[in-house]
Protein backbone atom coordinates (compact mmCIF):
# COMPACT_ATOMS: atom_id res chain seq x y z
CA UNK A 1 0.00 0.00 0.00
CA UNK A 2 0.78 3.40 -0.71
CA UNK A 3 1.25 4.30 2.80
CA UNK A 4 3.91 1.75 3.68
CA UNK A 5 5.90 3.01 0.97
CA UNK A 6 8.09 4.83 2.83
CA UNK A 7 7.93 2.51 5.98
CA UNK A 8 11.18 -0.11 7.02
CA UNK A 9 11.08 -3.73 5.41
CA UNK A 10 9.58 -5.21 8.73
CA UNK A 11 6.60 -2.49 8.94
CA UNK A 12 6.19 -3.44 5.31
CA UNK A 13 6.52 -7.19 5.10
CA UNK A 14 3.33 -7.28 7.47
CA UNK A 15 1.33 -4.25 6.09
CA UNK A 16 1.81 -3.63 2.66
CA UNK A 17 -0.53 -4.44 0.06
CA UNK A 18 -3.11 -5.72 2.44
CA UNK A 19 -6.17 -3.86 4.04
CA UNK A 20 -9.09 -5.04 5.87
CA UNK A 21 -11.52 -6.15 3.26
CA UNK A 22 -13.89 -3.97 1.81
CA UNK A 23 -17.34 -6.23 2.02
CA UNK A 24 -16.51 -7.92 5.38
CA UNK A 25 -13.44 -5.53 7.08
CA UNK A 26 -12.32 -9.07 7.56
CA UNK A 27 -8.75 -8.11 9.54
CA UNK A 28 -6.85 -10.60 6.92
CA UNK A 29 -6.74 -10.69 3.42
CA UNK A 30 -9.37 -13.44 2.36
CA UNK A 31 -8.79 -16.63 0.38
CA UNK A 32 -10.55 -15.82 -2.43
CA UNK A 33 -11.65 -19.01 -3.69
CA UNK A 34 -13.16 -17.92 -7.22
CA UNK A 35 -12.94 -18.71 -10.92
CA UNK A 36 -15.01 -16.03 -12.02
CA UNK A 37 -16.55 -12.56 -11.24
CA UNK A 38 -19.92 -11.35 -11.95
CA UNK A 39 -20.79 -8.16 -13.40
CA UNK A 40 -24.47 -6.23 -13.28
CA UNK A 41 -24.31 -5.45 -17.03
CA UNK A 42 -23.16 -6.10 -20.00
CA UNK A 43 -21.81 -2.93 -20.70
CA UNK A 44 -20.14 -3.40 -17.53
CA UNK A 45 -18.91 -6.84 -18.30
CA UNK A 46 -17.39 -5.03 -21.39
CA UNK A 47 -15.65 -3.14 -19.70
CA UNK A 48 -14.37 -5.45 -16.96
CA UNK A 49 -12.94 -7.65 -19.88
CA UNK A 50 -10.86 -4.40 -20.96
CA UNK A 51 -9.71 -3.44 -17.64
CA UNK A 52 -9.14 -7.11 -16.93
CA UNK A 53 -6.87 -7.72 -20.00
CA UNK A 54 -4.65 -5.09 -19.71
CA UNK A 55 -4.15 -5.65 -15.90
CA UNK A 56 -5.50 -2.38 -14.43
CA UNK A 57 -5.76 -1.98 -10.39
CA UNK A 58 -8.28 -3.96 -8.81
CA UNK A 59 -9.87 -5.22 -11.94
CA UNK A 60 -11.03 -8.96 -11.96
CA UNK A 61 -12.46 -10.99 -14.96
CA UNK A 62 -11.56 -14.95 -14.35
CA UNK A 63 -8.56 -15.88 -12.03
CA UNK A 64 -6.19 -16.90 -14.09
CA UNK A 65 -5.79 -13.33 -15.18
CA UNK A 66 -6.46 -12.15 -11.47
CA UNK A 67 -7.75 -12.81 -8.06
CA UNK A 68 -7.60 -10.29 -5.62
CA UNK A 69 -5.61 -12.55 -2.81
CA UNK A 70 -2.93 -12.90 -5.32
CA UNK A 71 -2.97 -9.56 -6.14
CA UNK A 72 -2.73 -8.29 -2.70
CA UNK A 73 1.04 -10.81 -2.58
CA UNK A 74 1.43 -9.56 -5.71
CA UNK A 75 1.40 -5.30 -4.09
CA UNK A 76 3.24 -6.90 -1.17
CA UNK A 77 6.02 -8.20 -3.21
CA UNK A 78 6.50 -5.17 -5.16
CA UNK A 79 7.14 -3.03 -1.80
CA UNK A 80 9.27 -5.69 -1.02
CA UNK A 81 11.60 -5.59 -3.73
CA UNK A 82 11.50 -1.70 -4.21
CA UNK A 83 9.47 -2.65 -7.49
CA UNK A 84 7.19 -0.60 -9.56
CA UNK A 85 5.19 -3.73 -10.03
CA UNK A 86 5.39 -7.67 -9.16
CA UNK A 87 3.47 -10.72 -10.42
CA UNK A 88 3.01 -14.02 -8.98
CA UNK A 89 3.38 -17.60 -10.24
CA UNK A 90 3.02 -21.37 -9.50
CA UNK A 91 6.48 -21.65 -8.55
CA UNK A 92 9.81 -20.68 -8.71
CA UNK A 93 10.57 -22.56 -12.26
CA UNK A 94 7.25 -20.56 -13.66
CA UNK A 95 8.92 -17.54 -12.20
CA UNK A 96 12.46 -18.64 -13.95
CA UNK A 97 11.06 -19.56 -17.69
CA UNK A 98 8.42 -16.70 -17.79
CA UNK A 99 11.50 -13.89 -16.93
CA UNK A 100 13.54 -15.54 -19.60
CA UNK A 101 10.86 -16.38 -22.17
CA UNK A 102 9.85 -12.58 -21.71
CA UNK A 103 12.88 -11.47 -22.77
CA UNK A 104 14.19 -13.97 -25.00
CA UNK A 105 13.73 -14.86 -28.68
CA UNK A 106 14.74 -16.48 -31.26
CA UNK A 107 17.77 -15.62 -32.22
CA UNK A 108 19.12 -13.76 -29.08
CA UNK A 109 21.52 -14.96 -27.20
CA UNK A 110 21.94 -15.16 -23.04
CA UNK A 111 24.80 -15.11 -20.81
CA UNK A 112 23.99 -17.10 -17.39
CA UNK A 113 26.25 -18.32 -14.34
CA UNK A 114 27.30 -21.70 -14.72
CA UNK A 115 26.72 -22.80 -11.25
CA UNK A 116 22.77 -22.70 -11.01
CA UNK A 117 20.15 -24.38 -10.20
CA UNK A 118 19.29 -28.09 -11.71
CA UNK A 119 16.05 -27.10 -13.30
CA UNK A 120 17.37 -23.90 -14.42
CA UNK A 121 19.83 -25.38 -16.32
CA UNK A 122 17.70 -27.74 -17.62
CA UNK A 123 16.08 -24.42 -18.93
CA UNK A 124 19.45 -23.08 -20.40
CA UNK A 125 20.85 -25.86 -21.45
CA UNK A 126 17.74 -27.81 -23.46
CA UNK A 127 14.81 -25.81 -23.69
CA UNK A 128 16.00 -22.05 -24.53
CA UNK A 129 18.54 -23.76 -27.07
CA UNK A 130 15.62 -25.84 -28.66
CA UNK A 131 13.66 -22.70 -29.10
CA UNK A 132 16.20 -21.39 -30.86
CA UNK A 133 17.73 -19.25 -28.27
CA UNK A 134 21.70 -19.59 -27.59
CA UNK A 135 22.99 -19.63 -24.00
CA UNK A 136 26.50 -19.43 -22.60
CA UNK A 137 27.87 -20.10 -19.35
CA UNK A 138 30.10 -18.04 -17.68
CA UNK A 139 32.02 -17.90 -13.70
CA UNK A 140 29.59 -14.77 -12.85
CA UNK A 141 32.05 -13.92 -10.70
CA UNK A 142 34.65 -12.74 -12.56
CA UNK A 143 33.40 -9.74 -14.51
CA UNK A 144 36.54 -10.10 -18.13
CA UNK A 145 33.92 -13.39 -18.65
CA UNK A 146 31.14 -11.97 -18.90
CA UNK A 147 32.28 -9.04 -20.86
CA UNK A 148 34.60 -10.66 -23.30
CA UNK A 149 31.16 -13.19 -24.02
CA UNK A 150 28.84 -10.45 -24.84
CA UNK A 151 27.62 -11.09 -28.98
CA UNK A 152 25.55 -8.07 -30.55
CA UNK A 153 22.68 -10.45 -29.98
CA UNK A 154 22.66 -10.63 -26.06
CA UNK A 155 20.19 -9.68 -24.80
CA UNK A 156 20.01 -11.28 -21.19
CA UNK A 157 22.61 -12.03 -18.44
CA UNK A 158 21.38 -14.30 -16.12
CA UNK A 159 22.29 -15.32 -12.65
CA UNK A 160 21.38 -16.60 -8.93
CA UNK A 161 22.46 -14.42 -5.71
CA UNK A 162 23.48 -16.31 -4.11
CA UNK A 163 24.50 -19.43 -6.40
CA UNK A 164 23.50 -22.71 -6.04
CA UNK A 165 25.13 -24.86 -4.37
CA UNK A 166 28.54 -22.92 -4.18
CA UNK A 167 26.80 -19.75 -2.70
CA UNK A 168 29.08 -17.69 -4.90
CA UNK A 169 28.15 -14.02 -4.60
CA UNK A 170 28.58 -12.09 -7.84
CA UNK A 171 29.36 -8.28 -7.64
CA UNK A 172 25.60 -7.10 -8.94
CA UNK A 173 26.38 -3.23 -9.76
CA UNK A 174 29.81 -4.11 -11.79
CA UNK A 175 27.33 -6.89 -13.55
CA UNK A 176 24.60 -4.13 -13.88
CA UNK A 177 27.30 -1.66 -15.51
CA UNK A 178 28.26 -3.96 -17.97
CA UNK A 179 25.16 -5.14 -19.07
CA UNK A 180 23.30 -1.52 -19.34
CA UNK A 181 26.36 -0.37 -21.43
CA UNK A 182 25.68 -3.09 -24.17
CA UNK A 183 21.74 -2.41 -23.91
CA UNK A 184 21.52 -5.88 -22.03
CA UNK A 185 19.00 -6.92 -19.18
CA UNK A 186 19.76 -8.23 -15.78
CA UNK A 187 17.86 -11.21 -14.08
CA UNK A 188 18.55 -11.78 -11.19
CA UNK A 189 16.91 -15.55 -9.21
CA UNK A 190 17.36 -14.31 -5.42
CA UNK A 191 15.92 -17.13 -3.76
CA UNK A 192 19.09 -17.90 -1.51
CA UNK A 193 18.97 -14.56 0.39
CA UNK A 194 15.13 -13.50 -0.27
CA UNK A 195 14.40 -9.91 0.09
CA UNK A 196 14.92 -8.76 3.56
CA UNK A 197 18.40 -9.89 2.75
CA UNK A 198 19.61 -8.58 -0.41
CA UNK A 199 17.83 -6.43 -3.51
CA UNK A 200 19.03 -6.37 -6.37
CA UNK A 201 16.83 -3.94 -8.13
CA UNK A 202 18.48 -1.23 -5.86
CA UNK A 203 21.71 -2.74 -7.51
CA UNK A 204 20.49 -1.74 -11.08
CA UNK A 205 19.05 -5.55 -12.23
CA UNK A 206 15.91 -5.13 -14.26
CA UNK A 207 14.12 -7.88 -12.55
CA UNK A 208 14.54 -10.06 -9.67
CA UNK A 209 12.67 -13.75 -9.32
CA UNK A 210 12.09 -16.09 -6.33
CA UNK A 211 11.00 -20.03 -6.00
CA UNK A 212 8.89 -18.06 -3.53
CA UNK A 213 8.31 -21.87 -2.06
CA UNK A 214 11.91 -21.34 -0.04
CA UNK A 215 11.82 -18.05 2.20
CA UNK A 216 9.15 -16.26 1.16
CA UNK A 217 6.52 -18.54 2.25
CA UNK A 218 9.07 -20.06 4.91
CA UNK A 219 7.54 -22.68 6.20
CA UNK A 220 7.32 -25.73 3.56
CA UNK A 221 3.51 -25.55 3.16
CA UNK A 222 3.21 -24.41 -0.75
CA UNK A 223 4.90 -23.97 -3.69
CA UNK A 224 4.96 -20.15 -5.33
CA UNK A 225 7.34 -18.09 -7.70
CA UNK A 226 7.56 -13.93 -7.70
CA UNK A 227 8.98 -11.82 -10.20
CA UNK A 228 9.35 -7.80 -10.15
CA UNK A 229 10.53 -5.55 -11.79
CA UNK A 230 9.30 -1.87 -13.56
CA UNK A 231 5.39 -1.96 -15.15
CA UNK A 232 6.74 -2.28 -18.88
CA UNK A 233 8.75 -5.94 -17.76
CA UNK A 234 6.07 -7.19 -15.34
CA UNK A 235 3.49 -6.99 -18.16
CA UNK A 236 5.20 -9.14 -20.69
CA UNK A 237 5.82 -10.91 -17.34
CA UNK A 238 1.99 -10.81 -17.01
CA UNK A 239 1.34 -11.67 -20.67
CA UNK A 240 2.83 -15.25 -20.50
CA UNK A 241 2.01 -16.24 -17.11
CA UNK A 242 -1.83 -15.35 -18.41
CA UNK A 243 -1.46 -17.30 -21.20
CA UNK A 244 0.50 -20.28 -20.36
CA UNK A 245 -1.65 -20.89 -17.59
CA UNK A 246 1.28 -20.64 -14.76
CA UNK A 247 -0.68 -18.89 -12.54
CA UNK A 248 -0.64 -19.79 -8.23
CA UNK A 249 -3.39 -21.10 -7.04
CA UNK A 250 -5.03 -18.13 -4.04
CA UNK A 251 -4.91 -20.83 -1.09
CA UNK A 252 -0.84 -20.79 -1.73
CA UNK A 253 -0.98 -16.74 -2.49
CA UNK A 254 -2.89 -16.66 1.28
CA UNK A 255 0.20 -18.91 2.46
CA UNK A 256 2.44 -16.92 0.91
CA UNK A 257 1.12 -13.31 2.41
CA UNK A 258 1.15 -15.39 5.80
CA UNK A 259 4.42 -16.83 5.83
CA UNK A 260 6.49 -13.36 4.26
CA UNK A 261 4.54 -11.53 7.52
CA UNK A 262 7.23 -12.87 9.60
CA UNK A 263 10.47 -12.94 6.83
CA UNK A 264 12.39 -10.20 8.79
CA UNK A 265 12.45 -12.00 11.62
CA UNK A 266 13.27 -15.99 10.23
CA UNK A 267 15.87 -14.35 8.27
CA UNK A 268 17.69 -12.68 11.23
CA UNK A 269 17.27 -16.04 12.91
CA UNK A 270 18.08 -18.20 10.46
CA UNK A 271 21.43 -16.04 9.52
CA UNK A 272 22.59 -15.77 13.27
CA UNK A 273 21.98 -20.28 13.40
CA UNK A 274 23.87 -20.25 10.09
CA UNK A 275 26.85 -17.93 10.77
CA UNK A 276 27.23 -20.09 14.13
CA UNK A 277 27.43 -23.17 12.69
CA UNK A 278 29.64 -21.98 9.64
CA UNK A 279 32.04 -21.07 12.37
CA UNK A 280 31.48 -24.31 14.15
CA UNK A 281 32.40 -26.68 11.15
CA UNK A 282 35.00 -24.74 9.99
CA UNK A 283 36.59 -25.49 13.34
CA UNK A 284 35.68 -29.44 12.89
CA UNK A 285 38.66 -31.16 11.92
CA UNK A 286 36.16 -33.69 9.96
CA UNK A 287 35.29 -30.89 7.63
CA UNK A 288 37.13 -30.10 4.48
CA UNK A 289 35.95 -26.70 3.76
CA UNK A 290 32.69 -24.85 4.28
CA UNK A 291 31.16 -22.27 2.39
CA UNK A 292 29.32 -19.35 3.60
CA UNK A 293 29.42 -15.72 2.55
CA UNK A 294 29.80 -14.79 6.47
CA UNK A 295 32.97 -16.86 6.93
CA UNK A 296 36.40 -14.37 6.23
CA UNK A 297 37.77 -17.88 4.45
CA UNK A 298 34.97 -17.18 1.54
CA UNK A 299 35.79 -15.44 -1.41
CA UNK A 300 33.74 -13.05 -1.77
CA UNK A 301 33.82 -12.30 1.95
CA UNK A 302 34.78 -8.70 1.93
CA UNK A 303 32.00 -7.96 -0.99
CA UNK A 304 29.28 -10.15 1.45
CA UNK A 305 29.85 -7.72 4.23
CA UNK A 306 29.51 -4.34 2.07
CA UNK A 307 26.39 -5.92 -0.38
CA UNK A 308 24.69 -7.99 3.15
CA UNK A 309 24.02 -5.78 5.96
CA UNK A 310 21.19 -7.79 7.49
CA UNK A 311 22.80 -10.97 7.53
CA UNK A 312 24.72 -13.58 5.22
CA UNK A 313 21.71 -16.11 5.06
CA UNK A 314 20.87 -19.27 6.09
CA UNK A 315 22.77 -21.62 3.57
CA UNK A 316 25.66 -23.07 4.36
CA UNK A 317 27.54 -25.91 2.10
CA UNK A 318 30.42 -27.67 3.51
CA UNK A 319 32.99 -30.97 2.50
CA UNK A 320 33.58 -33.29 5.21
CA UNK A 321 37.25 -35.27 4.76
CA UNK A 322 37.00 -38.55 3.02
CA UNK A 323 34.43 -39.63 0.37
CA UNK A 324 30.69 -41.00 0.02
CA UNK A 325 31.08 -42.72 2.86
CA UNK A 326 31.98 -40.11 5.55
CA UNK A 327 28.91 -37.95 4.09
CA UNK A 328 26.41 -40.27 4.47
CA UNK A 329 27.39 -41.47 7.84
CA UNK A 330 27.15 -37.51 9.18
CA UNK A 331 23.83 -37.12 7.41
CA UNK A 332 22.06 -40.01 8.52
CA UNK A 333 23.01 -39.72 11.76
CA UNK A 334 22.01 -36.09 12.50
CA UNK A 335 18.76 -36.33 14.40
CA UNK A 336 16.77 -32.68 13.80
CA UNK A 337 17.37 -31.63 10.22
CA UNK A 338 15.48 -34.23 7.93
CA UNK A 339 17.26 -35.03 4.92
CA UNK A 340 14.85 -33.19 2.02
CA UNK A 341 15.66 -31.39 -0.33
CA UNK A 342 14.36 -27.40 -0.89
CA UNK A 343 15.31 -24.90 1.62
CA UNK A 344 14.33 -21.74 3.39
CA UNK A 345 11.80 -23.55 5.93
CA UNK A 346 11.63 -22.89 9.97
CA UNK A 347 13.27 -25.98 10.22
CA UNK A 348 16.81 -27.15 9.03
CA UNK A 349 17.05 -29.16 6.23
CA UNK A 350 19.75 -31.37 4.88
CA UNK A 351 20.67 -31.91 1.58
CA UNK A 352 23.77 -34.76 0.63
CA UNK A 353 25.03 -33.56 -2.62
CA UNK A 354 26.67 -36.67 -3.83
CA UNK A 355 26.48 -35.23 -7.59
CA UNK A 356 28.47 -31.93 -6.38
CA UNK A 357 31.01 -33.70 -4.83
CA UNK A 358 29.68 -35.02 -1.81
CA UNK A 359 28.92 -31.83 -0.57
CA UNK A 360 26.02 -31.42 2.30
CA UNK A 361 24.37 -28.32 2.04
CA UNK A 362 22.23 -27.16 4.80
CA UNK A 363 19.36 -24.65 5.14
CA UNK A 364 19.71 -23.56 8.49
CA UNK A 365 16.26 -23.02 10.18
CA UNK A 366 15.38 -20.92 13.48
CA UNK A 367 16.15 -23.89 15.91
CA UNK A 368 18.02 -23.27 19.10
CA UNK A 369 21.33 -23.37 18.11
CA UNK A 370 22.53 -25.05 21.30
CA UNK A 371 20.31 -27.70 19.59
CA UNK A 372 21.83 -27.76 16.75
CA UNK A 373 25.00 -27.78 17.42
CA UNK A 374 24.60 -30.62 20.13
CA UNK A 375 23.35 -32.95 17.40
CA UNK A 376 25.87 -32.08 15.08
CA UNK A 377 28.59 -33.25 18.05
CA UNK A 378 26.86 -36.62 18.15
CA UNK A 379 27.12 -37.17 14.18
CA UNK A 380 30.58 -36.34 14.12
CA UNK A 381 30.99 -39.11 16.39
CA UNK A 382 29.45 -41.45 14.24
CA UNK A 383 32.10 -40.57 11.43
C1 LIG B 1 17.65 -20.99 -6.83
C2 LIG B 1 16.36 -21.67 -7.21
N1 LIG B 1 15.61 -21.14 -8.20
C3 LIG B 1 14.45 -21.72 -8.58
C4 LIG B 1 13.99 -22.88 -7.99
C5 LIG B 1 12.70 -23.50 -8.43
O1 LIG B 1 11.68 -23.23 -7.51
P1 LIG B 1 10.35 -24.11 -7.37
O2 LIG B 1 10.76 -25.42 -6.79
O3 LIG B 1 9.48 -23.29 -6.48
O4 LIG B 1 9.77 -24.28 -8.73
C6 LIG B 1 14.73 -23.44 -6.93
C7 LIG B 1 14.26 -24.66 -6.28
O5 LIG B 1 14.93 -25.27 -5.48
C8 LIG B 1 15.96 -22.82 -6.55
O6 LIG B 1 16.72 -23.34 -5.57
Amino acid sequence: MEKYGQMKFGTRSIKAGEAPDHATKALNTPIYLSSTYAFDSTREFEAGIVDAMSWQPGACLYSRTTNPTTMALERKIASLEGAEDAVITACGMAAVNLSLLSNLNAGDHCIASSDIFICTRTSLDDILPSKGIEVTKVNIIDGADIEKNLRPNTKVIYLEQLSNPRLELADLSDICRIAHKNNVKVIVDNTFLSPYLLRPLEYGADMVLHSGTKYIVGHGDALCGTVAGSKELMDSVRYYNDNLGTHISPFNSWLALRGVHTLHLRLKAQSENALAIAKYLEARPEVEYVFYPGLASHPQHQLAQKMLPNGFGGMVSFHLKGGYEEMAAFVDSVSIPPIATSLGDVQTLIHPKQHDGNLIRLSVGCEDIEDLLKDFDQAFSKI
